[in-house]
Parts: structure tokens; sequence; C-alpha cells
């Protein structure tokens, strides 16, 4: 979702804030825009669509001189919320003077009042933003001094913000605030540059702050002064960000999707690397911050999530249930916060992200820590909002994800769901040996995803045969209903076609009604319990003419017979099978989108990190 660049320090700042958009374009968007000084002017320039037309139409409008003269100025990405993806709508807006200019991650929620009370004071709007009246609220504020003005105007504000701010009138400066939507501060060597997210800084430095919920910065070339809303100083920590910028490039894959694909293996690696203890049959996490005794104290498991993460939340909790012998439960993170969850000190919430910055899922985690529950996250992004907001939990270690279609999330999120099922079952009903067999099998994860690789060309010359319907349904049963939930995400996120996954029981209540000859069916059938019943399931939607896609154990045969096509995953444990079965399904929707020329990595509508309501 939005992306936000501020820089300040050496020469050819446009160049260096068009970088850093490229770098956040991966977030989602639909139009971008930049705001420089230049000899005290205030220079805008903004375009529909994508961050190259702003670089294009910015480098034929601005003279080269001007960029190289530059040593300011914000940027942004704009995902459409107040108004259609317009170059009027792009930010960055001006206030009343046109001297003032900001960018913005966020919502104004009290937009409408603020708006009708500064038109009332004569201030003339153009766009349909929420943006421009925050913009209009700071300049109206402004009585010669940009940092106290942008305080008092967040103080009047209700909703959520990244911001940075450029003033003519102090040209030597910018401001930055959070509430909501995360910004992070690169400290550089002569120069500061912020960013919604660490992928626009690591070109310039690996040192890091992030700021909390109500801080605003000043920002110089060479000094970062933090405060709160009440012009308290505060003091936040410097951070290493540990990883470059080659990370969070192709590599030579086509796109960043498949790149992800084939890092499983290694991601997986990563995410499990030190944390299976073979002597105790257990696993070690020591960021879930628990005692044998709180283990045992334990009477729930609450999983919230989004989108991918809700679906690794519902293996989770099939893990938790079969392994820890642990009442588990999953919960929308949306719903979860306005449904007035019962929740207690004996209830473990686990919060899971990828970006640890999604809306609805920080809002859910205020909620239980509000209600006195054990909170603990699962997050990718180190030093993300929810993950220091949780203050325990465990880091996937997956590496910088880029497509917004997540693949090595999911599965090292459903890895490390696993451990810690393990760690719970441990302390309350599994032997050690029990406990041995199960680290063994989570062990053996990236070479069973490495096989599932290998099939690629196969893979992919079956996406042929499936790329032309426009819809598709996916079913499974167990664990395996998840991951059926998971391949249908992936193939209508990247390929556009109308996917839906189903409980294989559920198909007959309604949605087999929607078959006809030829309607793909991928049917999860790997040899795990309620196999036969699948089989079942398969037969009904073949009598009504659908063809089917089985996914299935490695050997199994006499079910391969039963499918027009089939893709092998090895055989394994039943929850352990749902990662290579989930793998299999990316590089199934991934080939489809790539027969069907979607826009891979950044689909239509989509965001990676969702920071709005
Ligand atoms: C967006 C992304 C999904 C992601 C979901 C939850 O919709 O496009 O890929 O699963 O948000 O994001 P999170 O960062 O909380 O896992």
């Amino acid at each position: 979702m939005c992306g936000i660049v501020g820089y300040i320090g050496k020469a050819d700042a446009p160049t260096v804030l068009l970088n850093g958009l490229r770098r956040l374009e991966y977030r989602g968007y639909d139009s971008a825009g930049i705001a420089v000084l230049d000899n005290g002017q205030m220079v805008i320039s903004k375009s529909p669509g994508k961050v190259s037309a702003l670089s294009e139409r910015t480098r034929a409008d601005w003279p080269a001189e001007r960029f190289s003269r530059l040593t300011m100025g914000i940027a942004h990405t704009r995902w459409a919320t107040h108004g259609p993806p317009t170059e009027i709508n792009a930010h960055p807006h001006l206030d009343q003077s046109r001297e003032i200019a900001l960018v913005h991650n966020g919502i104004i929620e009290n937009y409408r009042a603020l708006r009708a009370r500064l038109e009332g004071k004569g201030h003339h709007f153009y766009s349909e933003t929420d943006t421009e009246v925050l913009v209009h609220l700071i300049g109206e504020c402004d009585k010669g001094n940009l940092f106290q003005a942008v305080c008092d105007a967040l103080h009047q504000v209700e909703g959520t913000f990244g911001i940075a701010v450029l003033s003519a009138r102090e040209p030597e400066k910018i401001i930055t605030a959070r509430r909501g939507s995360p910004i992070v501060i690169g400290v550089g060597d002569g120069e500061t540059i912020i960013a919604s997210d660490a992928a626009a800084i690591l070109a310039h430095t690996q040192r890091v702050i992030y700021l909390d919920d109500n801080d605003i910065a000043i920002l110089t070339a060479d000094s970062i002064e933090i405060r709160d809303l009440n012009n308290v100083p505060v003091t936040r920590e410097i951070a290493e960000l540990g990883y470059d910028e080659t990370a969070a490039e192709k590599g030579g894959y086509g796109h960043f999707m498949l790149k992800e694909i084939y890092e499983q293996p290694d991601s997986l690696a990563n995410a499990i690397r030190g944390r299976l203890d073979f002597n105790v049959g257990s696993s070690v996490l020591a960021g879930m911050g628990t005692s044998p005794r709180d283990l045992a104290e334990l009477s729930r498991v609450v999983l919230i999530g989004c989108g991918t993460s809700l679906h690794a939340s519902l293996v989770g909790e099939y893990a938790f249930e079969d392994l820890a012998d642990l009442h588990a439960e999953v919960q929308q993170a949306a719903e979860f916060r306005y449904r007035n969850p019962i929740l207690g000190s004996r209830d473990l919430v686990i919060a899971i992200s990828q970006s640890g910055e999604t809306a609805d899922t920080l809002a859910a985690v205020r909620e239980a820590n509000q209600k006195g529950a054990f909170v603990m996250s699962l997050c990718n992004v180190v030093g993300s909002t929810i993950a220091r907001e949780t203050g325990r939990g465990v880091y996937l270690h997956a590496g910088p994800e880029i497509s917004v279609a997540s693949t090595k999330a999911f599965t090292c999120q459903v890895a490390v769901l696993l451990m810690m099922a393990l760690k719970l079952g441990r302390g309350r009903r599994f032997s050690r040996e029990e406990g041995i067999r199960f680290a063994r099998e989570i062990e053996h994860l990236p070479a069973l995803v490495a096989q599932v690789l290998l099939q690629n060309d196969r893979i992919a010359a079956i996406a042929e045969t499936y790329a032309h319907n426009e819809h598709a349904f996916f079913i499974g049963r167990g664990p395996m209903y998840p991951v059926a939930l998971e391949g249908a995400l992936k193939l209508k996120e990247i390929s556009y076609i109308h996917a839906e996954g189903y409980h294989a029981a559920e198909l007959k209540h309604g949605p087999i009604a929607l078959l006809v000859q030829g309607t793909p069916i991928i049917a999860l059938a790997c040899d795990v319990p309620g196999k036969d019943k699948m089989l079942g399931n398969i037969e009904e939607c073949r009598a009504r003419g659908a063809r089917i896609l089985g996914i299935v154990t490695e050997g199994d045969d006499a079910t391969a017979a039963c499918m027009d096509d089939f893709i092998e995953v090895p055989r394994c444990h039943p929850l352990v099978a749902t990662i290579p079965a989930v793998v299999a399904l990316q590089l199934f929707a991934y080939h489809v989108a790539r027969i069907r020329g979607c826009e891979i990595d950044q689909p239509r509508n989509l965001a990676k990190s969702v920071t709005v309501e």
C-alpha cells in the first residue's frame, strides 16, 4: 500500500527518490509523485500509473541541471482510497500557500469535518483526498515553526498516518511522523533517508530507526531529532538491517514470485536452523519467552491473521490440536477486533503477519493485549510494528518477500507454527521419541520442497491445459483444506481466474451447481487421513464433467490413476505435507498467470502491505 520516501543529503535527490519509489513498487500502488525544493521554490511532478511513467515525465519536464543540484525532497506511491488514481489525487499535496508539500500513508478519518472547517476559512481544495485536507491544516497551523505546525495539525486528526512534510519556508529540514502507518529512518553518512519500509533504504545504509506511534522527527542531512506529539524528546535505538540489496533483487528470475518460490528450500532452512532440539525432541524458540509452566497452563490458542497469513493460521489450528492437545481456533483479524472476543490470561494469541504492518492484525493485537491475553507474533519483517508491539514471538527469517502474492512467507509461517506446536506438544503430551520423530519430519522440509521444485517443467506443461478457463475450484480436507484455500487465493491473485477453495465435503452444498463440462477441480488428494472420502468427492465432480488435477502422494499410483492430471508431492507427515503441497500450487498458479500474460509481481488492485482497515 502507499509508499513514502524522503531524502535529505547529497546531490541528485530526485534520482534517489525515484529509485526509492521503485523499491517500494511491490507494496502495490496506482499513481506516484515527487516534490523537491529548487532554489527555495516548491516543484512537483505527478503521474497516474507506474513509477516509470513518473520518472519519464520528471526527466522530460525538469532540466538535467535540476536533478544534479537538488539535495532533498519527498516522494510517494499512492494506493487509491479517497478518489480514483488520477494525477490530481496523486501525492504530494500542497497547502493553501503552495509552499508546504505532504506525502501521506493512512487515512484521516475526520477529513470531511476538517475540510468543511477549512473551506469556511477560504481554503480551496483541488483533489478528493483526505491528504490534501491534512496539508491545508498544517499550513493553517504554521505560524513560523513547521515542526510545531505539524504537531498542532496532528493533534486535530483522527485516523492513521505516516507522513513526510517539506516546506519552502524552512528549506533545510524534512518533518516526518507516524501513527499506525510505518516510517523507517535510514541513518546515512551525511544523508538521511526515510521510507515506509527498509527496501528503499538498503542502497544507502544498514542503520535504521523505526518510529513508534505518535513519534515526530525533524530530519536534516546529519541530524535526527525525535519527539512525541507533545514536543517531549524521545530516544529510539538504531538497529542494523542485516540484509543487503541483492536480497531484494530478482537474481536472474523473470519474476520475484518465481524467485521466491525457488528460495523456499533456503528460506525454510533459515526458519528452522538452530530451532530443533533432537535431544529433548522439542523446538527452541526463545523469542516466545515462555517457561514450560506457562505452556502447561495454557487453555487455548487463538491464531489471527489476514490473507495468506490467515491460511497459515488455519494449518496451525490443526497442528496445535493434533500435536499439543490444545483447543485452537482461528480468527480473521479484522473481525476479531470488532466482535468483542472472550480472552483471558490462559489464552495464547498468536498474530501472524509477514509484513508485521497489516492494520487489522495490529488492531487485533492491541485488542488482545487490552484483554490480558498472552500475545505473541510471527512476523517476517524484523522491527515491524506488530513484532515490536507484541514484544515476544518468532521471526520467520524468510528474507524480503517482494512479490505481492506471498509464497515463502506462507511456508515459513507454517514451518514455524509446526515448531511452536511441537514445543507445546512436548510440554503437554508428546513423549521424547514422538517429539524427535516430528522434529525429524520438520528437518526434512527443505529437501521435500526441493523435490517439488524439480517438477517445475511438468507443472508448467499441466498449466497450459488449465490456463484458459475462467473458473476453478480447489478442494481439500483436514490440514489440506487451508492448502486448498491458499491454492485458490494464489491463482485468483495473479491470474485473475475466478478461483474458490472449499472443504471437499462442502462442494455438494452449493458450489457443485457450478460444475459444467471441463470445469477445473484442483483436488488435494495426498495420502493423509480422509483421502478415501476425498476420492469420493472427486468422483462426484467427475460425474458432472469436471476435469481433475490431483495433488497426490508420490508412489500412490492408484490415486493418481483417478485424476486427469496429477502432481506428486513426497510422502511425509500429513501436517508437514501441507508445505510441499502448497509449493506445487504456487508453481501451478505462477505458470497459469505467466501463460495468460499477467503482471505477476504486482497484480492489479492488490497491495503487499495493507496498512488501512
Ligand atoms: C495482503 C497481501 C497478502 C498478505 C496479506 C496479509 O493482502 O497481498 O499477500 O497475505 O496482506 O499480510 P501480512 O503482511 O499481515 O501477512
